[in-house]
């Protein structure tokens, strides 16, 4: 035969609408990063793109699901840097984030801010770390479970100072914001596309970005480096996946159209105002995001371990 079953199935695609799974909360910051891509891939393929919220268990259920989805290029998943540490943080994930996804690309890298309540006590990033000091688990903390961003942000913060707050778990860090908003929470740490606005509003306090540099969307916070915490530097990078199977002309296709999705002008800027950038055309394609997840899977699993941390 001229063409297999699949490769009729790729030259139709997308041939009815797309799910992305986004394994956090909606309104938090997996959440909007994926809704501005997905908003200009679906003008690009010429089909709908529905966002499904899977949150729980810091993104592992969310990505457990995507694993298992069929393998046809109408399920996905965009996930960030979870997909790297979680392997050293549990004994046993149901599935293997290197072996069980097509990466398709990567899609952006977002730095991250500590941040309270705007009546908490510390006013800079040394009054907050001797307050942490002091208090221990007298703070609370609000993070996405085990695996998300915010816990391993401040599991690198309670290591720093070796000493230990309450984590108070969501399943996501948009309903946490909420909370921390409305003051039930003391401080978390989360990424600029949650928290920037917020900043900028005055609505909560902000004591550092983990960027080497400032950052143009929060010039007045300073670098955790300027406020003395050496070394703290942390960059949320995200990928789009497809379940592996999924036939690499469909792959590309979505990779080619994350690409064009990224150098949208409205994406950019929308990135840029969260304090956030989309990664280079190169990067956006299965290469870049295979080779990005098993150097942070090395790295995380050395870092975990220095910690001293127990999977669970
Ligand atoms: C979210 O989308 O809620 C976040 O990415 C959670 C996190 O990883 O801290």
């Amino acid at each position: 035969a001229a063409f297999s079953a699949h490769g009729a199935a790729a030259q139709d695609y997308p041939a009815q609408p797309i799910t992305i799974i986004v394994p956090f909360s909606a309104g938090g910051p997996t959440d909007t990063v994926t809704r501005l891509v997905a908003q200009a891939m679906s003008e690009d393929l010429g089909q709908q793109i529905v966002v499904q919220n899977v949150g729980g268990a810091g993104g592992t259920l969310g990505a457990a699901q995507a694993a298992t989805a069929a393998a046809d290029g109408y399920t996905l998943l965009l996930h960030h840097i979870g997909m790297s540490t979680a392997p050293a943080l549990y004994q046993s994930l149901p599935y293997d984030p290197q072996t069980d996804f097509a990466p398709i690309g990567l899609v952006t890298e977002v730095p991250m801010t500590i941040v309270a309540r705007r009546d908490f006590e510390p006013e800079t990033l040394e009054d907050l770390l001797a307050h942490i000091r002091e208090n221990g688990e007298n703070i609370t903390y609000a993070n996405a479970g085990v695996g998300a961003a915010s816990q391993l942000c401040g599991m690198l913060l309670m290591d720093a100072l070796d000493t230990r707050m309450t984590e108070v778990p969501y399943q996501g860090t948009g309903p946490a914001m909420t909370d921390l908003l409305g003051g039930q929470i003391d401080m978390m740490c989360d990424q600029t596309t949650n928290t920037t606005t917020q900043i900028q509003a005055g609505e909560i306090k902000a004591y550092a970005v983990t960027t080497p540099e400032r950052i143009d969307a929060l010039p007045d916070v300073p670098t955790a480096a300027e406020g003395g915490l050496e070394n703290f530097e942390l960059a949320i990078w995200h990928g789009l996946y497809a379940p592996v199977g999924t036939d690499p002309a469909i792959v590309e296709r979505l990779s080619a159209s994350l690409q064009t999705a990224l150098a949208t002008e409205t994406v950019a800027q929308s990135f840029a105002d969260l304090g956030t950038a989309p990664v280079p055309a190169d990067q956006a394609t299965p290469d870049a995001l295979a080779e990005k997840l098993a150097t942070q899977t090395e790295l995380w699993a050395e870092v975990v371990a220095a910690a001293g941390v127990t999977p669970q």
